[in-house]
C-alpha cells in the first residue's frame, strides 16, 4: 500500500478499515483525500485477502462535507472542468461490501460518500444533512439521487431544500441506516458486521451485492433478470455445493472462494 497521507488503515484478517484522517478539518473531504480513497479502495478491491471493507471517520466527525476552501472562488467551467465528483463514481463500482460506520457529522459529500457504501452503522451521536443550500449551493456527489432513493421523496427534499440534519434515530427510521449503537461500539459494531460477511462466499457476496445495486441503475424488469442470472451462475462455484451440503448434513460451511 502506497504511503497514505489523509487516511489511515487496519486490516484484521479479511476486514480492511480505511479511517478518513483529516480530523482538524472534520475530515472535510478534499481532492487529495478523495484521490487516495478511491485508489485505497480500488487497491483493497483487488487484494484476495480482504473479503470486507469499513469506511470511518472519527467519533466526532464522519466527514463535514467537500473542502469548501478548496471550492470557493472557483468558477462554473472550473468546477465543469476539474469535474471533481466523478472519480467518485468508482467507490460505487467497487466490488467487495463497504460497511460505513458513520459518528457526528456526516454532512454534505459527508453524507453522499458515506451512501456509498453498502451498509450503514450509526452512533448515536451521528447527524446526517445535505446543508450545501446554506452556502449557496446544492448536493454535488449524488446527494439528490441517493438519498431521495433512500428515504423518499418528501423527506430528502426537506433535508436538501433547508440543510436541516436529521438525527440518528430519525435516519434509521427513515431507512438510511442499518442501526443506531452507542458511541462506544459504533466501529466494532460495524467490523462484526464485517466479519459476518467476509465468511460468507466471496462469490456469492459479490454476485449478490451487484444484483441488489442493480436496482438502483436498471428498472424492475432488467434487475429481475439480472439477479436471476447471478443466481444460476452461482450454481459453477464449489462454495454453492458446500454451502447447501452443510445445511443439509446440519454442520457449518467451509467456503473457499471458488
Ligand atoms: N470544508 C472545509 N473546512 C471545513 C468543512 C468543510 N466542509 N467543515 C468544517 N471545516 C473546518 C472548519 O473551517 C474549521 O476549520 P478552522 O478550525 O481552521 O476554522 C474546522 O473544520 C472545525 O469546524 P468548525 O469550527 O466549523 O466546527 P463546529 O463544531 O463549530 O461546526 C459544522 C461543525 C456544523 C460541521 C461546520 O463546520 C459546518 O457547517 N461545516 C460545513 C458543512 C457543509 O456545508 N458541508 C457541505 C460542503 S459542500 C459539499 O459537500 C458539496 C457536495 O455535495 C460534495
Amino acid at each position: 500500500m502506497t504511503n497514505l497521507q489523509f487516511l489511515r488503515l487496519e486490516r484484521d484478517d479479511h476486514v480492511a478499515t480505511l479511517f478518513l484522517n483529516r480530523p482538524k478539518q472534520l475530515n472535510a473531504l478534499n481532492m487529495g483525500l478523495m484521490d487516495e480513497l478511491v485508489a485505497t479502495l480500488e487497491e483493497l478491491d483487488r487484494d484476495d485477502g480482504v473479503r470486507a471493507m469499513v469506511l470511518t471517520g472519527n467519533e466526532k466527525a464522519f466527514a463535514a462535507g467537500a473542502d469548501i476552501t478548496e471550492m470557493a472562488d472557483a468558477d462554473a467551467t472550473t468546477m465543469l472542468l476539474r469535474d471533481q465528483f466523478a472519480k467518485w463514481n468508482r467507490i460505487a463500482k467497487v466490488k467487495k461490501p463497504l460497511i460505513a460506520a458513520v459518528s457526528g457529522f456526516c454532512l454534505g459529500g459527508g453524507c453522499e460518500l458515506a451512501m456509498h457504501s453498502d451498509l450503514m452503522i450509526a452512533s448515536e451521536t451521528a447527524q446526517f444533512g445535505q446543508p450545501e443550500i446554506k452556502i449557496g449551493v446544492m448536493p454535488g456527489a449524488g446527494g439528490t439521487q441517493r438519498l431521495t432513493r433512500a428515504i423518499g421523496k418528501v423527506r430528502a427534499m426537506e433535508m436538501v431544500l433547508t440543510g436541516k440534519f436529521i438525527s440518528a434515530q430519525e435516519a434509521f427510521q427513515f431507512g438510511l441506516v442499518n442501526r443506531v449503537v452507542p458511541v462506544e461500539v459504533y466501529l466494532s459494531e460495524a467490523q462484526k458486521l464485517a466479519r459476518e460477511i467476509a465468511a460468507m462466499s466471496p462469490v456469492a457476496v459479490r454476485l449478490a451485492k451487484e444484483a441488489v445495486l442493480k436496482v438502483y441503475e436498471s428498472f424492475l424488469l432488467d434487475g429481475l433478470e439480472f439477479e436471476r442470472k447471478n443466481f444460476y451462475l452461482l450454481f459453477a462455484t464449489e462454495d454453492q455445493k458446500e454451502g447447501m451440503a452443510a445445511f443439509m448434513e446440519k454442520r457449518a460451511p467451509q467456503f473457499k472462494g471458488k
